[in-house]
């Protein structure tokens, strides 16, 4: 039986020595991430969602992070998790490295070591980011040695739990990425807690401090210590706290993020979504609802007015579905359950049309 040569050529390019200039997969032992290639020198997820390498944080500082891979619509990236969020490397010269002993290794341009995993081991072993945005340094036969997911920043993805030996620390702000003053954990009486730990002072704010545990709902006698946010948007933790993201169901790539300003808040990174978003990086950013228009160009603040003439016909008059959208503020009334028809109904009681103010609220 002879050589095919078609065959021949598959093997040839199958053993071409991995080329360090398309973006990989995973890092096996002996290889680096250089942050002088931050373009090129990422990990992504087999389903391509995430993305994870160096990342700017300031002049010439760059942490080692986890992002969605698609950007916001300004551009900017949702960082989901950081190695070194309180010890930016230089741009020049640093690089992740995982070492022939085993050790994942963050340095800077000189030489220092600025984070480490210390899982120092012969056996072989590889860094892979999943499919759920966990950074994990494997074994060839799959055993875990190190997982990002249990290091958190101040983001929860779905699956990946709230533990006793985890927190979350918001940003110091919407700028500044190092470790800020609002911490989500688990207290020594098993209950969940918001508390804000400041330079001077530190107080717990939630559940509310002059509420004993049952009067906030919450139990002491299970000590598994254990929160987790749902892909559906379903958040359960062991002291019976637990709610449903407003957009609750399957769809959305969602996230729980310990905020800059002392909120949790799930978000939701829904592509067919404009009008409001937050943007982890830059703050609100908005649009009006189609047929609307900014009333100041330059201040969102002014909401969008109607771009056609008042007052509008019953009979030139519609209504449109937006999903996940409050308008926050101006509630005509609550009608639970309510169909597109059932709306029209009772909105056209209302009749004629004042000017709408709106701020929408989403998450
Ligand atoms: C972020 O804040 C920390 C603490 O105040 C400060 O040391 C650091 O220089 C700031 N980083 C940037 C990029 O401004
Ligand atoms: C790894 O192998 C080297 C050389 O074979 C040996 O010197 C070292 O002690 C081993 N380290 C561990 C952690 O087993
Ligand atoms: C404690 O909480 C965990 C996580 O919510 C749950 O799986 C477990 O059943 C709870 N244990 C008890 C005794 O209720
Ligand atoms: C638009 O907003 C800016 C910034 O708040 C303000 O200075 C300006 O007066 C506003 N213009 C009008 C026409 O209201
Ligand atoms: C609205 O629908 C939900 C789900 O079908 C149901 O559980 C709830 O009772 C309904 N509420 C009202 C006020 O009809």
């Amino acid at each position: 039986m002879g050589f095919s040569p078609l065959l021949l050529i598959l093997c040839l390019l199958l053993s071409l020595p991995f080329s360090s200039s398309s973006p990989h997969n995973s890092l096996t032992k002996g290889s680096s991430l250089s942050v002088e290639k931050p373009d090129e020198d990422v990990l992504i997820s087999e389903n391509g969602i995430f993305t994870s390498g160096f990342h700017p944080v300031g002049d010439n500082a760059y942490c080692f992070a986890i992002w969605f891979t698609e950007l916001l619509h300004n551009g900017y990236k949702t960082i989901v998790w950081k190695a070194n969020r309180d010890k930016p490397v230089n741009g020049r010269r640093s690089k992740l490295s995982l070492l022939k002993t085993g050790n994942l290794v963050l340095t800077d341009a000189g030489e220092l070591s600025v984070w480490m995993t210390t899982t120092n081991s012969n056996s072989s072993r590889k860094l892979k980011l999943r499919n759920d945005g966990n950074l994990i340094l494997q074994t060839l036969d799959g055993v875990i040695h190190w997982q990002s997911f249990e290091s958190p920043t101040d983001t929860l993805l779905p699956q990946q739990p709230l533990t006793k030996y985890t927190r979350l620390i918001s940003s110091r702000s919407q700028t500044n990425y190092s470790s800020g003053f609002y911490q989500l954990f688990f207290d020594d009486d098993n209950i969940l807690r918001l508390v804000y730990s400041g330079p001077e002072i530190s107080s717990v704010f939630w559940p509310n401090p002059w509420d004993n545990s049952w009067q906030a709902g919450r139990s002491t006698n299970n000590n598994s210590k254990i929160a987790i946010l749902y892909p559906s948007g379903q958040f359960v933790s062991s002291d019976s706290f637990g709610f449903l993201s407003s957009d609750f169901g399957t769809g959305p790539l969602r996230r729980l993020t310990m905020d800059v300003d002392g909120n949790l808040r799930v978000y939701s990174l829904d592509k067919t979504n404009s009008l409001c978003t937050y943007a982890h990086d830059s703050g609100r950013r908005c649009s009006c609802v189609p047929g609307y228009k900014m009333v100041n160009h330059t201040d969102w603040s002014y909401g969008c007015e109607p771009d056609f003439s008042l007052p509008c016909a019953r009979e030139k008059s519609g209504f449109i579905q937006l999903r996940h959208v409050d308008f926050y503020g101006f509630d005509e009334g609550y009608y639970e359950n309510y169909t597109v028809e059932q709306c029209e109904k009772e909105f056209f009681k209302f009749l004629p049309m004042q000017r709408v103010p709106i701020q929408i609220r989403q998450w």
